[in-house]
């Protein structure tokens, strides 16, 4: 691909959120808004976006330090504004500059592979991605003359007539670099907000002879921007939905997808079934033939072998579990490395927080755990080892031991050979 550079637009303050919390900070499945965005740009190969940050600047920096070059908008006087701040950013770059508003984060990146695609077969000085909506409201219209692209009318400038149409802008756009800044040093904050509108520049560079176009690439899906916590909702709704459809299609069956969260990059194996009410973090990974749930959390760092059950209300966190580990029901494993075939009795709890440091629960193979067990990292318990119900178990359990009580003692110790 040649010369590309992004800018994503980030200053808005969100108002209508209610937060505390930039606009863009704002979570879905883990990731935030802004996260979203930067992943699908990264996919594409764009590398160091320029981000206008404003509204929580410093917070914003901070979330994607190392990742963006941020370039600051202090007063918000509208989206043509926010673009020219990065004209010292851009200084010398000669190519295509995609801007993506950092509120808009369901655009796939085949989308976008085929939106750079048709600007630059079309040798377009400007594209904007348009999409077809039922309901365009609060949109900008995309506006045609005779069918070919002419300029874009936001909802409060739009005329009756303007309103009805469909073919909205979904904000993502490419410039030639030199058309972008020529136009807007022409733009004018002469509408309803009295705000410097980047799609102005649309208008402008169709009267000065330049190759516009509005691509109808993105599903109304995609196009949806993120202005209010319901738009929030149904933004996590649809991403989720595309997480499980993508495990389903691999051979996982989900009891009822709509009740069941899993977080993007999240690996499942064929055959594993995901039972309602589970909450799967990103950087988990589940082995085959595994049952999860009804009601289980899996966070982030958590390995699952192959058939392994995490049943109704188990928490596994940062933990690894072998082949055939069963915990079926009502526990806490966190920080905890579990040998195949051990089974975790109702109500064990690995206590791994000190109220300092964490540490590390290890527990062998087939070592059968009794109810309500609690292990008091760091922790060790060699394999065919077995604990009594309701045993406080601290230090180390030896290879066959059977250890009971508060804290935790040997009562007999089993021939390790005799129990294989
Ligand atoms: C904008 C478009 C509209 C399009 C819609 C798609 C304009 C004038 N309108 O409207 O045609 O249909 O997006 O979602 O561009 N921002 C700044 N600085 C500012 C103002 C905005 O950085 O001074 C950022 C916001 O943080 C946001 C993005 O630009 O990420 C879009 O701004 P927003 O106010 O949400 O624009 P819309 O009214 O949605
Ligand atoms: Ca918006």
């Amino acid at each position: 691909m040649s010369a590309m550079q992004a800018v994503v637009l980030a200053a808005g303050k969100g108002t209508r959120m209610r937060s505390e919390k930039p606009k863009v900070l704002h979570e879905v499945l883990g990731r935030t808004l802004l996260d979203c965005v930067l992943d699908t740009l990264s996919q594409a190969g764009v590398r160091k976006p320029v981000l206008v940050v404003g509204a929580g600047a410093d917070q914003v920096k901070r979330h994607t330090a190392g990742r963006v070059t941020p370039v600051l908008q202090s007063v918000q006087r509208g989206t043509g504004h926010a673009v020219m701040m990065t004209r010292k950013a851009l200084a010398g770059f000669k190519g295509d500059i995609l801007i993506w508003p950092g509120d808009m984060p369901l655009v796939k990146l085949e989308t976008l592979k085929s939106f750079i695609r048709a600007h630059r077969e079309n040798k377009c000085d400007v594209s904007v991605l348009s999409s077809v909506r039922e309901d365009p409201k609060s949109y900008g219209r995309i506006l045609r003359a005779n069918g070919a692209f002419c300029g874009i009318r936001e909802e409060l400038d739009a005329a009756e007539h303007e309103k009805n149409i469909k073919e909205v802008n979904t904000g993502v756009y490419l410039f030639k670099s030199d058309k972008l800044f020529s136009s807007l040093a022409l733009i004018k904050p002469e509408n309803q907000k009295n705000e410097l509108y980047l799609t102005d520049t649309i208008e402008i560079l169709d009267g000065q002879g330049a190759k516009v176009e509005a691509f109808p690439f993105a599903a109304a899906e995609e196009g949806q921007g993120v202005n209010s916590r319901v738009d929030l909702a149904m933004v996590m709704e649809k991403l989720n939905q595309r997480e499980i459809a993508a495990h389903q299609a691999a051979g996982v069956t989900f009891v009822s997808p709509e009740q069941t969260f899993v977080a993007p990059g999240v690996k499942i194996g064929p055959d594993t079934t995901v039972y309602p009410w589970c909450y799967i973090e990103k950087g988990v990974t589940i082995g085959s033939g595994c049952e999860i749930g009804p009601f289980a959390k899996i966070r982030k760092g958590t390995v699952l072998g192959n058939g392994v059950t995490v049943g109704s209300f188990v928490e596994v966190n940062r933990s690894k579990l072998g082949n055939k580990v069963q915990a079926k029901h009502l526990a806490y494993l966190g920080d905890a490395i579990i040998g195949d075939e051990t089974n975790i009795g109702a109500g064990t709890i690995t206590a791994n927080y000190d109220g300092r440091n964490k540490h590390v629960t290890r527990i062998g193979k087939k070592v059968l755990v009794g109810s309500d067990t609690v292990f008091v990292a760091p922790v060790s318990v060699d394999d065919f080892a077995k604990t009594g119900a309701g045993a406080v178990v601290r230090g180390r359990v030896k290879k066959g031991e059977v250890v009971v009580g508060v804290p935790a003692r040997p009562i007999k110790s089993l021939k390790a050979s005799k129990s294989k």
